[in-house]
């Protein structure tokens, strides 16, 4: 790769301004902080470097420059990223090629690409006649067919294992990735819809019927190695990049919704696939926009998923809006609405939808028996409770002015139960913030500060290389020789090094770049001092004595020649005078 033009690419935009567009940063002295968004993190814990061009988590351990930023961030490649960054720096970087970084799993992901364009062929042929006819008769047309990479797997035993092991792949990895089962085909006579992982490999499917079978409705790819669940949200990959550019996402219950309001420009939308929202689902969803409307079917199980998802998505910081379906038979879910009631009663619908606290208060007063006095008070204190999780006052007080009015009690009596709920909030949330405090980090060894230390400044100072070099200094495990030998090899070919393009350099180093991400968020001091470093040195000189020494008592207790015993004893004697 043209590491110059990548280089030079990372020069002309300044990673501050870049982080910026993604998260709020505040500058405070030299650098600038912002919400980390690659752990669940409340406080501000990343800090950016104008200076050094990179940003460093010092929770986490996240760090890179602006490419790792972008590429983690994005869950994009590092090409995709240096498309993105050249055209904001004006340089065309259309002929740079980027070797590909080989990914352990690129086997798995070809497998389902060809069993992607098989399913996707059949579907346009003779066998898939009745499978177009159904599609056409939910208003799938070709185009959606093109862009949901709709296909058909044939009715048939093992047509898609036959074409597979064909081209050398075996039954049990087969096996392992989901696709087949019992040494025949998983997904027979069904609609395939392809499932992407958040970067844009198709990782599995689900399958629908079509023909009024009697079977389960849609068939999905098990758990695998490539395929996780809870860490799958159908459609993010395209949602991604439009709901970030109109700053809302819209979660849907099924596929065909997605698919639906695909089709009348919705692009921001991604489905839940019939489960609760998981941890990892939530972290996904947080990186697209902070604005989530939740469009879930009208039935009671819909609204009760509206319920439990705008609690998990509230509580994670995000401004949540329910838009309501009628709650009639025939049209529940936002696909069977749009087709009947049109694209327009569906703006209409997400113009109108109201804040989740609004509409959980709405349900609070379903099934509630107004003329029980228990059930009454019952619902005016969960009423208080919800309106005491608003940090809006004046929402609040519209809250407690409509049901004084409602339930016919003074205002006052109800202010004083909030002011109560308010206050063991303001406790109970001190406790929380005391048990999610960071931990702290494991303690290190002196060695191994020293030789962080000493690689930290070898990549900020050339003439710390110099002196690594001279004094033939000795790390203490193999990814710590490779990484310092990367930073002198790096040095003598270019000439220069920094550590923002370092980073570059150590991309498809895996390894290496984990533990040099873990050196940079350690927060060493940028000029230490030549005195330091040679400390450092020190400390590292007597570990690897200290290493010698153990070596030589193992070898001296082994040895049975006297005369050899005593030439190993002396040795370790002038070790340990420090000869
Ligand atoms: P729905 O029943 O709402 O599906 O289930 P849908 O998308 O509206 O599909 P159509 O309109 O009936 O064709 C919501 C989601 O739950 C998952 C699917 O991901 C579906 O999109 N699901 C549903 C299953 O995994 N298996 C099932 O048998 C049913
Ligand atoms: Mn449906």
């Amino acid at each position: 790769m043209n590491n110059d033009i990548i280089n030079e690419v990372r020069q002309k935009v300044d990673i501050v301004d870049i982080v910026s567009e993604y998260i709020p940063l505040v500058q405070k002295g030299k650098n600038f902080f912002g919400v980390c968004p690659f752990h669940d993190d409340t406080n501000p814990s990343m800090s950016v470097s104008r200076e050094k061009q990179i940003y460093r988590c010092f929770s986490c351990g996240a760090s890179g420059n602006v490419y790792n930023f972008l590429m983690d961030y994005n869950h994009i490649d590092f090409k995709e990223a240096l498309h993105i960054l050249g055209e904001k720096a004006g340089i065309d970087i259309g002929g740079v090629s980027v070797s590909k970084t080989p990914n352990k799993y690129d086997r798995f992901y070809e497998i389902y690409d060809i069993a992607n364009k098989y399913y996707q062929n059949n579907i346009n042929t003779k066998a898939g006649t009745k499978a177009k006819k159904y599609l056409e008769k939910r208003r799938i047309d070709e185009e959606l067919i093109k862009e949901f990479g709709i296909g058909l797997s044939l009715d048939s035993m093992d047509s898609l294992t036959k074409i597979l092991t064909q081209k050398d792949y075996n039954l049990k990895e087969l096996e392992a990735i989901g696709l087949v089962s019992n040494n025949h085909d998983l997904f027979i006579n069904r609609i395939t819809f392809p499932l992407y992982d958040p970067s844009g490999h198709i990782v599995g499917f689900s399958a629908r019927i079509y023909d009024g079978s009697s079977q389960n409705k849609y068939l999905n790819t098990k758990e695998t190695i490539i395929f996780k669940k809870g860490n799958c949200l159908y459609n993010y990959h395209i949602a991604r990049e439009y709901a970030r550019k109109i700053k809302y996402l819209i979660i849907v219950e099924g596929f065909m919704d997605v698919i639906r309001l695909s089709s009348i420009g919705y692009k921001n939308v991604v489905a839940l696939m019939g489960t609760a929202l998981t941890d990892d689902q939530i972290s996904l969803i947080k990186k697209l926009s902070n604005n989530i409307y939740l469009s879930l079917d009208g039935d009671n199980p819909g609204r009760n998923a509206a319920l439990s998802n705008g609690e998990l998505l509230t509580k994670a910081g995000l401004n949540v809006k329910v838009i309501t379906l009628p709650n009639v038979d025939g049209e529940h879910d936002p696909d069977e609405y749009i087709i009947k009631y049109g694209k327009d009663r569906f703006d209409g619908l997400l113009e109108s939808a109201i804040n989740y606290s609004d509409y959980k208060i709405n349900s609070l007063k379903n099934g509630v028996n107004f003329s029980s006095d228990l059930e009454l008070s019952n619902y005016i204190n969960s009423v208080i409770v919800e309106a005491s999780k608003i940090d809006d006052e004046i929402r609040r007080e519209i809250i407690l002015k409509k049901l004084a009015n409602e339930v016919n009690i003074s205002y006052n009596t109800l202010e004083k139960r909030l002011n109560e709920y308010l206050e063991f909030r303001k406790v109970t949330n001190k406790k929380e913030e005391k048990k999610t405090a960071p931990q702290p980090k494991t303690r290190l060894s002196k060695y191994d500060i020293a030789a962080y230390n000493l690689i930290y400044a070898m990549v900020n100072n050339s003439e710390i290389i110099k002196l690594f070099e001279d004094k033939k200094v000795q790390l203490m495990t193999k990814e710590l020789r490779s990484l310092a030998s990367e930073i002198c090899y790096y040095y003598k070919k270019y000439g220069n090094i920094n550590v923002a393009d370092f980073y570059t350099y150590l991309n498809d180093k895996e390894e290496l770049l984990t533990i040099f991400n873990h050196i940079t968020s350690m927060d060493f001091d940028d000029d230490t001092s030549i005195q330091a470093i040679n400390d450092y040195i020190g400390v590292l000189e007597e570990y690897r004595v200290r290493q010698e020494i153990k070596r030589l008592n193992e070898l001296i207790k082994k040895e049975t020649d006297p005369i050899e015993k005593s030439k190993i004893a002396e040795k370790i004697r002038l070790l340990r005078i420090g000869d």
